[in-house]
């Protein structure tokens, strides 16, 4: 049996290990968040480690009000940096793997290949930089990989595919911007690409190879695309209009190309990874 603490599993990313703790009769998920086990605290850290003594932690905790970041500077670097800081330091002390997750908002946004791993970053927002701080502090630590994903989306929790439902309902017309392009990441898929790979190390059918990989679904579009799919999949008929993105007053930029390489995880992991429409689909069969 694997013990697997897993830190902030009241979002979106832990909600969907939670959904899918019941098919890996190998792992033994010990579910933590915020009051329970605060990554910012490593006393709090440390008797968790201590109590339950995991082979794994996987970090799904972290600050994600991108736009609220830019105020809360102090918050989201205790939380994102300090916080994977911490994490680091238990994995490294204790021989514990880490998994930890991370974005890309790591990025400027004005590429126009994928991205891949070895790219240089130059994150332009608050939660962007305090990202990259906490990916910085495992760079040297031979038990941890960081996972960078995008648009994140999932049946639990609040984000732009709930956001994009309950609009069609409200509003005669959806203006949604045309000019930023990325792709989806539907957090089921995540977590289960997650445990595949604490399941196959753990059986030593693949070696564990630390450092940053690139994860999202396949695929790529525009978040109008993305509303137009949402609304399409679900039968409704409210009209949606391509926009720019100076239609929205946002307190953080958001980046115009966001599209990540995945070959090195796929190659690493021998992780399969679904076109985005596909994966979406699977996730608004859970949603009403
Ligand atoms: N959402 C996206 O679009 C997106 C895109 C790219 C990358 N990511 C990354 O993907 C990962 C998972 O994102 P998500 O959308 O699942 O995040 P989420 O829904 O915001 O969940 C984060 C969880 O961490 C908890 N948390 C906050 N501070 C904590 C602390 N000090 N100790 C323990 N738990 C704490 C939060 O609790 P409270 O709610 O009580 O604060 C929340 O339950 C994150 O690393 C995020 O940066 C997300």
């Amino acid at each position: 049996m694997t013990n697997i603490l897993v830190c902030g599993s009241d979002g979106q990313l832990g909600s969907e290990l939670k959904a899918i703790e019941l098919q890996y009769n190998n792992c033994n998920f010990i579910f933590t968040d915020y009051n329970t086990v605060d990554i910012t605290d490593p006393e709090s850290l440390n008797s968790a480690v201590d109590k339950h003594k995991p082979e794994w932690i996987i970090n799904c905790a972290a600050y994600t009000a991108v736009d609220k970041a830019e105020e809360e500077v102090d918050k989201a670097f205790l939380i994102n940096h300090t916080g994977t800081k911490n994490l680091g330091a238990i994995s490294k002390k204790s021989g514990i793997k880490l998994i930890h997750v991370s974005t890309d908002y790591v990025f400027n946004g004005q590429g126009t290949e994928p991205y891949r791993e070895d790219q240089d970053t130059d994150p332009v927002t608050v939660y962007g930089r305090s990202k990259l701080a906490g990916e910085q502090e495992l760079e040297d630590n031979n038990n941890a990989m960081t996972i960078r994903t995008s648009w994140l989306y999932s049946s639990f929790g609040n984000n732009f595919v709930k956001t994009m439902l309950r609009l069609a309902k409200e509003r005669p017309e959806l203006g949604v911007v045309n000019d930023q392009k990325g792709t989806p990441t539907y957090a089921a898929d995540l977590a289960k690409a997650i445990i595949q790979i604490v399941s196959d190390c753990s059986s030593n059918k693949t070696n564990f190879v630390s450092g940053v990989y690139h994860y999202s679904n396949l695929g790529q579009c525009t978040w109008f695309d993305f509303a137009s799919e949402i609304l399409k999949i679900k039968g409704f008929s409210t009209p949606v209009k391509p926009v720019t993105s100076d239609h929205f007053v946002q307190a953080a930029k958001r980046p115009a190309y966001s599209i990540m390489d995945k070959s090195k995880i796929i190659n690493t992991y021998n992780i399969e990874i679904n076109q985005w429409e596909k994966s979406l689909k699977n996730c608004l069969k859970l949603i009403d």
